[in-house]
C-alpha cells in the first residue's frame, strides 16, 4: 500500500480525509502531524489524537506543528465554518486516546519518518503549508524521500477566505510559496475548483451515519459545517475538500491533473495568498514552476470511493 503522512488542521473536513487514510485497506499510514488553521494548534492536535483513536488506530503517531505562519501574524482561524472546537462541537465526544501524547514536534517526526522509509512517501498536507516549509528549509537532503506531495489548497476561479485566495495558502502563504513554487518535489494541487464539484449530498452523509458507530461519530461532526455549506452551496451537502486530496493520496490517478506554472502571491495586497495559474492558451514560456492541477474525475465514482473507505475498510 502506499507510505502516506498526512499534516493537517482538524477541522471537519480534514476529520473526513483522516478516516479515509485511517480505515482505507492499503494505505500505510505512517504518522499524522497538525498545524494551527481551522481551529489552533493545540485544537488540532487534540482533534487529531481523538480522530485516531476513533478510528482505532492509536498506532499511529501525532505529533504537533506550528502554531503560527511563518512570516506574518497570525491569521484568523475558521471557526465560523468548522466550530469552536474545529468538529462542529463534537469533539469533546471523541474517545480518550490511548496512545501517550507524542513528546517530538512535527518536523522531527516528518523527518524521521521519512529517513526511516523504504520506499517513496507520499506527504498529504491538508491545512496550511508552514511544516512542510520548515521541513524543507531545514532538512534539504529529505526531498528525495519523498515520492510526491498531495495537497488540498487553492482557488483558480474564485477563492473562500477572499475574492481570489483559498483558506490553506491564505492562511500562509510564505510557506505556500515555499513548498509550491520554491521546490522540486512533484506536486498535486487539489484546488477548491475541484473540490466544490465533488460535494456529497444528504443521502451520501446519511450512508455514512448509517454505517456504524464510527460513520455516525463522523456524521455528527458535519452539524456546523452542514450550515455553513447550506448557505454556500444552496442545497443540503457539504465539501469535503480534504477528503478528495486524501483519496488521490491513496488511490493515485483517481484525480484527472494537468499541469500548468503556478505562483503565490506573497504581497499585502488585496491578492495576498491568491494561487495564480496560468491557463493562457497557447501555452506562453514561463518561469514559474510547473505542478500538476487535479480538475477532474468521475464524481460519483470518487464519492463511492471515499464512502467505502471511509466505511469499508479495516473495521
Ligand atoms: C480548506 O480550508 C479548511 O478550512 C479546510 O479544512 C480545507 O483544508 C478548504 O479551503
Ligand atoms: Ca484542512
Amino acid at each position: 500500500g502506499v507510505k502516506l503522512i498526512i499534516d493537517t488542521d482538524p477541522g471537519v473536513d480534514d476529520a473526513l480525509a483522516i478516516a479515509l487514510a485511517a480505515l482505507s485497506p492499503d494505505v500505510d499510514l505512517l504518522g499524522v502531524t497538525t498545524v494551527f488553521g481551522n481551529v489552533p494548534v493545540a485544537t488540532t492536535t487534540r482533534n487529531a489524537r481523538g480522530l485516531l483513536q476513533l478510528c482505532g488506530r492509536p498506532d499511529v503517531p501525532v505529533a504537533q506543528g506550528a502554531e503560527r505562519p511563518l512570516v506574518r501574524p497570525n491569521p484568523e482561524y475558521s471557526r465560523n465554518v468548522h466550530g469552536e472546537d474545529g468538529l462542529s462541537g463534537q469533539a469533546g465526544a471523541l474517545p480518550a486516546p490511548e496512545r501517550a501524547p507524542d513528546e517530538t514536534d512535527a518536523v522531527s517526526l516528518l523527518l524521521s519518518l521519512l529517513e526511516a522509509a523504504d520506499e517513496p512517501v507520499t506527504l498529504a498536507p491538508i491545512g496550511p503549508m508552514t511544516n512542510i516549509a520548515l521541513l524543507l528549509a531545514a532538512h534539504p537532503g529529505i526531498r528525495a524521500k519523498i515520492g510526491r506531495i498531495v495537497a488540498m489548497g487553492g482557488a483558480l476561479e474564485f477563492g473562500n477566505k477572499t475574492p481570489s485566495a483559498e483558506f490553506n495558502i491564505w492562511a500562509d502563504p510564505e510557506a505556500a510559496h515555499r513548498v509550491l513554487v520554491e521546490e522540486s518535489v512533484p506536486l498535486v494541487l487539489v484546488p477548491l475548483d475541484l473540490t466544490h464539484k465533488c460535494a456529497v449530498d444528504a443521502a451520501w452523509l446519511d450512508r455514512l451515519g448509517e454505517s456504524g458507530a464510527v460513520g455516525a461519530a463522523l456524521k455528527s461532526m458535519t452539524g456546523d459545517y452542514l450550515g455553513y455549506y447550506r448557505q454556500a452551496l444552496g442545497f443540503e451537502g457539504i465539501v469535503i475538500h480534504d477528503a478528495v486530496a486524501i483519496a488521490e493520496a491513496i488511490k493515485p490517478g483517481i484525480l484527472a491533473t494537468t499541469s500548468y506554472p503556478v505562483e503565490v502571491d506573497i504581497g499585502l495586497g488585496p491578492a495576498r495568498g491568491t494561487t495564480l495559474v496560468d491557463r493562457r492558451t497557447p501555452r506562453r514560456e514561463s518561469s514559474s514552476r510547473v505542478v500538476d492541477i487535479a480538475l477532474d474525475t468521475d464524481f460519483d465514482g470518487l464519492r463511492s470511493f471515499m464512502l467505502d473507505g471511509i466505511t469499508g475498510g479495516r473495521r
